[in-house]
């Protein structure tokens, strides 16, 4: 049988595979041309059960950027797991399709259908993991400041699938990584124990807090994100409340170096967990952000699929 590659979580890439596709995602963003034409005749799958602006966007004209076409599958279109079984829907797609992008809400069912899957399968956002997302997000980073060595990343919020892969991530590759959390939302302790562990041996150092202040302090990048998830609005108004002293204000973000960067990774809710002052300022880079999803993605699926 033959071995297919997935991209399901960050745990799926190691730190020297990362270096790589940074390597990659440089030179594809620089000369766009010369790629132009490596994923002539190969279809990809979106297939997702969430809203999305920019995974769908990003990879539907990415691909088409390297000669690929795409098609595209929303909540309404396929009922995966209710119309049909989630294992033969990823062996039937895997039939007609050289990659698949899926976005939804368990992370099991995104495990289930790569494991059915004849061709790579990429997370493009589970309760759990949104692994494209941090990826971008260190390119980004290392765009921006020039490498990731000494670097302090703060992340002010909710404990959700995008702070568990920066996270995963920032152990990965060796940097420290600081957050603060309410204190009814602070992450699984045993996974921040796991991580420490392996920080060990990466280098990365791990610490966590109940204040914003705290984590922020000497930090070159603050993050946040959304404090209520895709499906998880129950109990958002009094989740609110919980969250009202971890808004990413100016004078927050004060706190940090003087140069600090400002990063979400979309869509913000703006006048909750950040300010419109932030985003708007010189410090956001979110735009630059969300571009470079696109060219981190190229460069992943040329690499997926063994160009
Ligand atoms: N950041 C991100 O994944 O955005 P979308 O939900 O718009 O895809
Ligand atoms: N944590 C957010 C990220 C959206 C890109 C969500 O899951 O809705």
């Amino acid at each position: 049988m033959k071995t297919v590659r997935h991209l399901l979580t960050t745990n799926d890439i190691s730190a020297g595979e990362v270096r790589e596709l940074f390597k990659m995602t440089k030179q594809m963003k620089k000369k766009p041309a010369l790629f132009r034409n490596k994923l002539g005749g190969k279809t990809m799958g979106l297939i997702f059960e969430k809203p999305s602006t920019r995974t769908w966007i990003s990879f539907q004209a990415g691909m088409a950027q390297l000669g690929g076409s795409a098609i595209y599958l929303g909540p309404e279109d396929i009922h995966l797991g209710r119309r049909e079984a989630i294992k033969d829907v990823a062996r039937v797609l895997s039939r007609y399709l050289d990659v698949m992008v899926y976005r939804t809400f368990a992370h099991n069912r995104v495990e289930e259908f790569a494991e059915y899957s004849n061709v790579p399968v990429i997370n493009g956002l589970s309760d759990f993991s949104h692994p494209c997302q941090a990826l971008t997000d260190f390119f980004t980073i290392e765009e921006k400041i020039g490498g990731l060595k000494n670097l302090k990343l703060a992340y002010v919020g909710d404990a959700n699938n995008v702070f568990l892969s920066l996270l995963a991530l920032s152990v990965k590759m060796g940097i420290m990584f600081s957050y603060a959390t309410p204190e009814e939302f602070a992450p699984d302790e045993k996974n921040i124990r796991q991580k420490r562990e392996l920080a060990r041996q990466t280098g990365a150092k791990i610490e966590g807090s109940f204040q914003p202040e705290e984590a922020v302090k000497n930090a070159d990048v603050v993050y946040t994100d959304v404090w209520i998830s895709m499906g998880q609005e129950e109990g958002a108004v009094e989740k609110r409340k919980q969250f009202m002293n971890f808004q990413v204000s100016m004078p927050l973000l004060k706190k940090a170096k003087p140069n600090v960067l400002f990063m979400h990774c979309l869509p913000a809710r703006r006048g909750e967990e950040v300010t419109d002052e932030v985003l708007e300022s010189k410090h956001s880079i979110v735009f630059d952000q969300a571009e470079n999803r696109m060219h981190v993605q190229k460069a992943l699926l040329l690499k997926l699929l063994g160009k």
